[in-house]
């Protein structure tokens, strides 16, 4: 196995079987960083291996087996708890600067908190990171990627204004740990997504449904402690360590469905607003607060349903002092864009969601492909059309650069997969666009995901892997897919041959 392994890799750092017909007229700066991206959750397994404790995706999947739809859970995973050094070579192979992963909360903190600290977990991360450096790749890790102790989520997770405390003492401990080898910090993964699909939609465990509450508990709370978290590393690090934190954040792009028609292209506005604003407003605008519109969006909505305040919560002045400016770039995930146009709601006591509160409509262009799962549709210019949003949008972006931290396709088959080398082509020109035609500040790409892993309520049905993982095979078996020989050719060329 392992010789076949390298042997597909030894082809692969030869150059791309991909038949092309031409090149790209742009490249990518020589400073620009490729990268892969993965999640601890997603690939580690080894759930209740090396004195790891619990988060609520081992407690909830093993409480309930048929909430996935192959009623997989994320015991064993794609196994890298074993088989990381395979997956650094896997890195190593395609060429990239950057590896982006997370750690596991309960891997180094079983129980949620400092008072413990399990030397075994620390081992796996530092050895990790280690190797990574010794390959010179830029390991950039994310401190939160949804795997929440079980522990927290017993008193309501990122809706318990607690739960701030705990992540502060936790990354306190990871920068301590590993300061010293990882220079770039990422502290929630998609808190957008995370707060609307665990205490809205109910589709992330522990599939919450707190009736346009707690999605706007969640939301607050992770902002609250991402700045506070970004001002920790400031004081007490970043002078010795010199470090970058910043945050994840995610967006469709919103597209007007009828472009001249202005109440469409008022909606797509609203719900970029109510989607990436909410959450960049408050860290990347020059007031620190969510946008004016959200604001008063919510307020009205929150009146019209009867509560006597609003669901969204305020910020002291304090506080919106810490979270303006609190990020050194941004990191930015994008897969898809939806046809926007409003879609007035009637107000009412059961208000599920975020999506809800927007008051827009969105539905797919029949023509865009669907090469996955039914919330996947391909549309590249939405990559360059977002970029510009946020550049135009936060005049910080002048100064300090945005990364794409997430992008990818995803498909349900195997190693041929065409459709996943031209979204990367296509995504990836756009961007290309974004810099040369634009003049975006963007410095960075990683490609989602380094290999197929457990994709959340999907299980492992949706493959997101350029390198394709057997589950079924007890060592999960790792084979280079086409989308692999592919980018490694852009990588290395810093062209897109299409
Ligand atoms: C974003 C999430 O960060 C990641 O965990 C997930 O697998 C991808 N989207 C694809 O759905």
């Amino acid at each position: 196995r392992a010789v076949l392994l390298t042997l597909s890799l030894l082809q692969l750092t030869r150059g791309s079987p991909v038949v092309t017909s031409g090149v790209s007229n742009y490249s990518f700066p020589d400073d620009f960083i490729f990268g892969v991206s993965s999640a601890a959750f997603q690939i580690e397994g080894g759930w209740n291996e090396g004195g790891k404790g619990e988060s609520i995706w081992d407690t909830y999947l093993h409480d309930h087996p048929t909430f996935t739809l192959d009623h997989n859970n994320g015991d064993v995973a794609a196994d890298s708890y074993h088989h990381y050094m395979e997956d650094i070579e896997m890195i190593k192979s395609l060429g990239v600067q950057a590896y982006r992963m997370s750690i596991s909360w309960t891997r180094i903190l079983p129980n949620g908190t400092d008072n413990y600290i399990n030397q075994e977990g620390v081992k796996y991360y530092r050895t990790m990171f280690e190797e990574l450096l010794k390959a010179n790749i830029t390991p950039v890790v994310t401190l939160f990627h949804w795997d929440m102790p079980t522990p927290f989520m017993n008193f309501g997770g990122w809706t318990n204004a607690k739960v701030i405390d705990y992540f502060e003492d936790y990354a306190r401990v990871a920068f301590k740990l590993y300061g010293d080898l990882v220079k770039m910090w990422l502290t929630i993964n998609e808190p957008h997504e995370n707060c609307e699909s665990t205490y809205g939609l109910a589709v992330l465990a522990p599939a919450l449904n707190s009736h346009g509450v707690g999605v706007y508990l969640c939301t607050h709370n992770s902002l609250l402690a991402h700045a506070r978290v970004y001002r920790m590393y400031e004081k007490e690090f970043k002078p010795e360590q010199k470090g970058k934190v910043s945050i994840v954040l995610d967006s469709m792009w919103g597209e007007p469905k009828d472009p001249n028609n202005p109440e469409d292209v008022q909606a797509a506005e609203n719900y970029l607003q109510m989607h990436l604003g909410m959450l960049a407003h408050p860290i990347f605008s020059e007031e620190g607060d969510y946008p004016p519109f959200v604001r008063e969006r919510i307020n009205n909505m929150s009146r019209e349903q009867g509560y006597s305040r609003s669901r969204l919560p305020y910020f002291t002045d304090e506080e919106v002092k810490a979270l303006r400016g609190s990020a050194d770039f941004l990191g930015l995930n994008h897969y898809t864009t939806q046809l926007l146009s409003p879609s007035p709601m009637e107000p009412t006591w059961q208000v599920p969601s975020l999506y809800h509160d927007t008051g827009v409509k969105m539905e797919a262009d029949p023509l865009w492909r669907m090469p996955g799962p039914d919330w996947l549709f391909v549309y590249p210019p939405g990559l360059r059309k977002l970029v510009n949003w946020v550049q135009n949008n936060y005049k910080i972006f002048k100064e300090i650069p945005i990364f794409i931290t997430e992008n990818g396709s995803s498909d349900f088959g195997g190693t041929e997969d065409y459709e996943r080398v031209n979204y990367y082509n296509d995504y990836l020109y756009q961007l290309l666009l974004a810099i040369h035609e634009d003049g975006c500040n963007v410095k960075g790409y990683f490609s989602w995901s380094l290999m197929d892993d457990f994709e959340w309520t999907d299980g492992f049905t949706t493959k997101f892997g350029l390198f394709y993982v057997d589950f079924d095979s007890p060592n999960r078996t790792r084979t280079p897919k086409l989308s692999a020989y592919n980018y490694g050719n852009i990588v290395r060329t810093r062209r897109i041959d299409f």
